[in-house]
């Protein structure tokens, strides 16, 4: 039989060189998930619905998308003066072009910032599930030498404290089924925040936090610490400051701003 017959008859099948589970494009319109594109339209399922089925591969309930975009929107910008913007503007103003100039910016996303979201879904969950005091837990920390992701911020306070904290948390605590690790991640604050007025919850940390509460609350146990592990959650951040860079980028083009050289007199010149 010929080749292509047999291939069109389902005789024989070529074998694949990848799988993917998440979207179909070879229809008259492109499925997310089992969800035609018209049907993601024609129900209304937002942002957080569109990121849960090609995230999580099952549709959330209305509370878990609305906090899907709460975290998008709460991230989406902190200012000029953050390791993201600060790069994407240097960028944008040495000629970079738009990928280019978030791109840079995407790039300082880590453990320090915007990328400990994962670390302190994982570092507190697992300190959770072993049983551990929050003290114990935070002294466990200290031996070992390593700061507790999700805590601590080089600006908020107990004094100043994150509004977007504030409100993430606030929704959990109303609109969760349950928080039992945002309420141990709050036991460890006040730990920390003993020892220092900074070392508070910051937003990566809530966000991770109420983040396992919610796919624990949605889906077995095993699967929501595999997501976990995986680091699906630093997207969150990804997705969301990609609007605040794109917005300093268009900022930089706008005011038509020159290339910008840090001066000398805020570096400290020790080559001696
Ligand atoms: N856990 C435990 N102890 C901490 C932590 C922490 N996360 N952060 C700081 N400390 C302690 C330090 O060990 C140090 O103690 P010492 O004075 O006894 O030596 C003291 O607090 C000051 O440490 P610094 O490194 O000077 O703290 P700083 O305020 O400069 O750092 C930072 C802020 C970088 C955010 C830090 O707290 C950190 O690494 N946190 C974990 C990472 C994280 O969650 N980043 C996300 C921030 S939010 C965002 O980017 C959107
Ligand atoms: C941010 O969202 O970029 C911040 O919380 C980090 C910062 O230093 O303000």
């Amino acid at each position: 039989m010929d080749y292509a017959k047999a291939l069109k008859e389902g005789v024989i099948r070529k074998p694949s060189n990848f799988i993917c589970t998440i979207s179909d494009d070879r229809g008259e319109e492109v499925l997310y998930g089992k969800m035609p594109i018209s049907e993601v339209f024609k129900k209304d399922i937002g942002i957080g619905g569109v990121l849960s089925l090609l995230w999580f591969k099952r549709q959330f309930p209305a509370y878990a998308t609305k906090f899907i975009e709460m975290t998008i929107m709460a991230t989406a910008d902190h200012g000029p003066a953050v390791s993201g913007a600060h790069n994407a503007i240097v960028a944008a103003r040495a000629g970079k072009d738009l990928v280019s100039s978030v791109a840079s910016g995407m790039l300082t996303i880590g453990p320090r910032f915007g990328g400990a979201i994962d670390g302190a879904a994982q570092m507190f969950s697992n300190a959770y599930d072993r049983g551990l005091t929050p003290s114990q837990f935070v002294e466990e920390m200290k031996q070992k030498g390593e700061n507790i992701q999700g805590i601590g911020h080089l600006i908020k306070s107990i004094h100043n404290p994150d509004k977007r904290v504030t409100i993430l948390k606030e929704y959990a605590k109303e609109h969760f089924k349950s928080t039992p690790l945002l309420d141990f991640a709050l036991e460890v604050e006040k730990v920390t925040t003993a020892k220092k007025d900074n070392l508070i919850l910051n937003v990566d940390g809530c966000i991770g936090i109420c983040f396992v509460d919610m796919l624990r609350n949605e889906m077995p146990k095993k699967e929501a610490d595999e997501y976990i592990q995986m680091g699906a959650l630093n997207g969150l951040f990804v997705v969301g400051r990609t609007i605040g860079m794109t917005a300093h980028f268009l900022d930089q083009k706008r005011l038509k701003q020159g290339l910008y050289r840090h001066p000398w007199d805020d570096i400290a010149y020790m080559t001696d």
